[in-house]
């Protein structure tokens, strides 16, 4: 009962027929054609089991990021597959081990299988190597790190992964959730594989509901050990990727220009709208994923409760985070052109 149920981004606003949802971190640009027309093709076979083992997802997987895709384990949505982690690898008296803002979810995990949940303090909103280490007791039996991080936008080097791995006793699992990987462009990022193929208790998780904007099918991956994969295998449920899932996430893969156009938009995008709203003297998060987190002032008519309250009157909704533990703040999701242009226009209204 300690649980307070996730609350998604709202999807619909009272006196708002159409509406600009920037609430979910949802691709910006909708799941590629081809993805869809997989998926109204496996229509046609919905009286039949998927694959239990997901093979030609996993296969196409393997072969688009160079992966051994026997070590790959398919869930619905990264959600699924952290759940699993979770499930399988601590319980009652564990200790996990999570940054401070970090991805809601794992404290749910954490609470779920009746293990103790430990906040490591972030440092300028990100990810801090040394305070997660300082975090581990004796009882900490998993890790979990957001990179880069939902709702802050920030991440931390493929160094610093390193180092957070070489700081951690074997017998604890890190699990690097790279859920926005695709639209990074840095090369100091790293998702984390080279970490799994190092063989030390690592696992990265992936998502298709960001980049290939594919949410609403629910489909994820881990990238495990070989024992790791073992026991994913024999905790999931047996059809736990959906039929129509498995065909669009391959047809989706298959798409490579339309990926490389998702993360142009955003590159576009993502930096155009951060400058937009900065104008307005809000402080916006540097952010490398496709969404920022905004800053208001504390004082009534522009904290961050009336900019929900304004911006829902136009039919915008932005994502709250006072759940993650920043009130002041509000999160919004590149959208396209329109959309990004909409809500830039009301935030500068709302400050004037
Ligand atoms: C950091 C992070 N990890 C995992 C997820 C879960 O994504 P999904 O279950 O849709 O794959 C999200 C979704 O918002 C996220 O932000």
């Amino acid at each position: 009962m300690d649980i307070t149920p996730y609350m998604p981004g709202k999807s619909s606003l009272i006196n708002h027929q159409t509406i600009i949802k920037l609430s979910s971190n949802e691709g910006a640009l909708g799941p590629s054609p081809n993805a869809i027309k997989a998926y109204l093709r496996a229509a046609n076979s919905l009286h039949r089991y998927p694959d239990g083992g997901s093979n030609d997802l996993r296969e196409a997987i393997g072969a688009r990021h160079g992966l051994d895709a026997s070590r790959i384990v398919c869930g619905a949505g990264s959600d699924e597959v952290l759940y699993l982690l979770g499930r399988s690898f601590a319980g009652p008296g564990d200790e996990i081990v999570f940054h401070e803002h970090a991805f809601i979810v794992y404290r749910l995990i954490a609470l779920g299988i009746g293990a103790t949940p430990v906040k490591a303090p972030e440092v300028n909103l990100t990810a801090n190597v040394d305070s997660i280490l300082n975090a581990v007791s004796e009882r900490t039996r998993m890790v979990f790190i957001a990179n880069p991080n939902n709702p802050t936008g920030s991440y931390i080097s493929a160094d610093e992964l390193n180092r957070l791995r070489a700081g951690l006793r074997e017998d604890i699992l890190l699990v690097v959730d790279s859920a926005y990987a695709e639209y990074i462009a840095r090369n100091d990022y790293s998702a984390g594989a080279e970490l799994v193929d190092a063989g030390v208790n690592t696992v990265m998780t992936r998502t298709f509901s960001k980049a290939y904007a594919l949410g609403g099918v629910r489909l994820g991956w881990a990238y495990c050990p070989h024992g790791v994969a073992d026991v994913l295998n024999r905790v999931r449920g047996p059809f736990n990727v959906s039929l129509p899932a498995q065909a669009a996430g391959v047809a989706a893969l298959e798409d490579v220009s339309f990926l490389a156009m998702s993360r142009d938009h955003n590159s576009a995008w993502l930096p155009w709208l951060s400058e937009q709203i900065r104008t307005t003297e809000l402080t916006v998060y540097p952010s490398v994923a496709n969404f920022v987190l905004v800053e208001f002032p504390n004082d009534a008519g522009h904290d961050a409760i009336a900019a929900i309250a304004f911006l829902n009157d136009r039919g915008i909704i932005p994502r709250e985070t006072t759940s993650h533990g920043l009130p002041g703040c509000i999160r919004i999701t590149i959208g396209t052109e329109a959309e990004n242009r909409a809500i830039a226009t009301a935030l500068s209204e709302f400050m004037s």
